[in-house]
């Protein structure tokens, strides 16, 4: 009795839980940790001032997951957004556009690899085991 009550007490727990996942895009934000001091919960983009910019501009046809997944130089971010507006009707950014550039040339450029390995070790003090 008071096991199938815990299984229930279980399930409805996993239930919620699933619910207000499927509020996120289902970025995972540890995947996007070392490239920012923070990543937004939501969209899994950098969090710096010009966040809510790229947030308005970028993520209404498409998910963020399509920027997190690339890193391009600034003119070849600039070149994607012309693609963008020849192909797929993005809007011509405007003012916008220098501030869009900043974030994905500070954020997503191709040295800041997004599923990289650390850093080989330097200066390793190697010692020897004792018997
Ligand atoms: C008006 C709609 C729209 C907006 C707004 C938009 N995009 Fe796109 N974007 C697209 C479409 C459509 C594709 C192609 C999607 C596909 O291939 O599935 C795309 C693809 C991409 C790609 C993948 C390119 C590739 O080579 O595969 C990137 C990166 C991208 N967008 C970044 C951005 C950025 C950065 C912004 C903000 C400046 C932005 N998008 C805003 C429509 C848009």
């Amino acid at each position: 009795m008071i096991k199938n009550l815990l299984l229930v007490i279980c399930a409805v727990g996993l239930f919620v839980a699933a619910m207000q996942r499927e509020h996120t895009y289902g970025v995972n934000p540890s995947s996007t940790q070392g490239l920012a001091d923070s990543v937004d919960a939501e969209t899994g983009l950098a969090l710096d001032p010009n966040f809510t910019i790229v947030k308005a501009q970028c993520t209404g046809c498409h998910s963020p997951k399509l920027i997190l997944q690339h890193r391009f130089t600034r003119d070849e971010w600039l070149s994607k957004i012309r693609w963008m507006q020849r192909n797929h009707k993005l809007w011509d950014l405007g003012e916008t556009e220098k501030t869009v550039l900043d974030y994905l040339a500070k954020h997503y450029a191709p040295n800041q690899a997004a599923y990289s390995r650390r850093e080989a070790l330097r200066n390793v003090k190697w010692y020897k085991l004792e018997k």
